[in-house]
């Protein structure tokens, strides 16, 4: 049956300043799920006056938020107190990681995480799953479901990690292969070809992911590049002979715009130009660099005008502390006063919502609040607790209200979370 949800309605086009709020708006969502319609709510065509309407006030109404880079089978792994990344893999990671080849766990545990997704507002999401092939098909499963745009793929990663989470070149391609053929474009899910990185992944099996990228049409790739100096000192040793560390999966062709870096956080200016070049897109994982002190990330450094890298967001769970993006802006925000930037709060919220659809090539589908795009919307209560009700009287501005949601908000804010039209999360009071 035809909805509306009204509210105050924002939604970004290409750039941040290409933008629509229409405070007093509603969007119209068909029965096939997609959005019909959006406007001013007097402006509502005759044929929808008498369809049943969702009311958020003065709430927000916008796309669903996007992370562009966040791992399912870490899950309940926030909070573990590695001394650095490689500490952090090798004392929590890869054991609780091990638990995955199991599928009814793989299966409960999948419901958990997509429920957190929701609850925090989040809608799509492009996930690394384990090594075990039947991690990325209970997170396949149970995200068809609830018909969210998910993309994930098995984690390749044959050297230098526990058996239990070990594969081979030759098993990594097959599984691979075989999720793809099983669930790409089924509905809204999409596979995505995912080497852990260069550390994990021998040279046979890098070259292995190369060849998945030029035969599985329409996929795109995600692993995770100079996130900190221990690795990229492991980096060196392993490949002596490659340039540096964007040079390495240069060689095995895996550089280019269907390519996500996840963090980029110590790249020098020949790798960015690089990446710059071929297209490839860093994510951006604030809280998680924090966390496990991996470095100050540079959007300035990264955005160079003159050979800009193409930037996402993620919140890189179980690494990053929060699921929210909201917080995940926040921690952008903070992340980025110190390495001398100071990001709008239009340009954060463009990231997590037009932006990431853009990198991760959905803004077809989502992104967006416009006629034929799925209505996966997040509604966002701009009072939603005590501290964000005073701040926000104090706010003069859009910019200013979205700011405080930045630097303030979390799932608490989240009133209600929509996917695919059907409302899958409503906070209760
Ligand atoms: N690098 C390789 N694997 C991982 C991971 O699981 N988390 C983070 N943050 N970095 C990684
Ligand atoms: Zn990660």
């Amino acid at each position: 049956m035809t909805r509306i949800v009204t509210g105050a309605v924002l939604t970004f086009g290409a750039t941040t300043a290409d933008y629509l709020h229409e405070p007093q708006g509603a969007v119209v969502i068909g029965d096939d799920g997609r959005i019909l319609w959006r406007g001013a709510r007097r402006a509502l065509p005759e044929a929808w006056r008498a369809a049943p309407v969702d009311d958020y006030d003065d709430c927000l109404i916008l796309p669903g938020f996007i992370d562009a880079h966040i791992h399912f089978p870490q899950y309940r792994m926030l909070a573990a107190p590695g001394k650095d990344l490689l500490d952090w893999l090798n004392r929590f990671t890869f054991p609780e990681e091990s638990r995955y080849g199991d599928a009814a766990y793989a299966a409960a545990a999948a419901e958990k995480f997509l429920d957190r997704l929701v609850t925090n507002g989040t809608t799509s999401a492009m996930v690394f799953s384990s090594v075990h092939k039947s991690c990325a098909e209970a997170l396949f499963a149970a995200a068809g479901t609830r018909r969210m745009a998910i993309m994930t793929g098995k984690t390749m990663m044959d050297r230098d990690v526990p058996q239990a989470v070990r594969d081979t070149p030759e098993a990594g391609a097959r599984d691979s292969e075989a999720l793809y053929q099983k669930w790409h474009r089924r509905d809204r899910l999409r596979y995505v070809v995912s080497p852990r990185f260069a550390v994990t992944s021998s040279e046979a099996q890098l070259r292995v992911a190369g060849e998945l990228m030029q035969s599985l049409p329409d996929t795109l790739m995600q692993t995770h590049l100079s996130e900190s100096t221990g690795e990229v000192a492991r980096i060196r040793a392993l490949y002596p002979n490659d340039k540096d560390y964007t040079d390495v999966y240069d060689r095995f062709g895996l550089l280019s715009d269907r390519s996500l870096f996840a963090h980029g956080v110590h790249l020098s200016e020949r790798e960015c130009a690089r990446l710059s070049e071929t297209g490839s897109i860093v994510a951006h994982c604030p809280t998680s660099n924090m966390f496990l002190g991996s470095g100050l990330m540079s959007m300035g450094h990264l955005g160079k005008p003159e050979r800009p890298v193409r930037l996402a967001l993620g919140t890189d769970v179980g690494g990053g502390t929060s699921y929210s993006m909201l917080a995940t802006l926040g921690a952008a925000y903070k992340v980025q006063m110190l390495a001398g930037y100071r990001p709008t709060a239009f340009e954060l919220f463009h990231l997590a919502t037009r932006g990431n659809a853009e990198r991760l090539r959905l803004t077809d589908e989502v992104g967006s609040l416009d006629d034929g795009k799925w209505a996966d919307i997040v509604v966002i209560d701009p009072k939603a607790t005590d501290v964000l009700a005073s701040r926000q009287e104090l706010s003069q501005s859009l910019e200013d209200m979205l700011f405080a949601l930045a630097i303030l908000g979390d799932d608490r804010a989240i009133r209600a979370t929509y996917v695919a039209g059907r409302k899958l999360h409503e906070r209760s009071e």
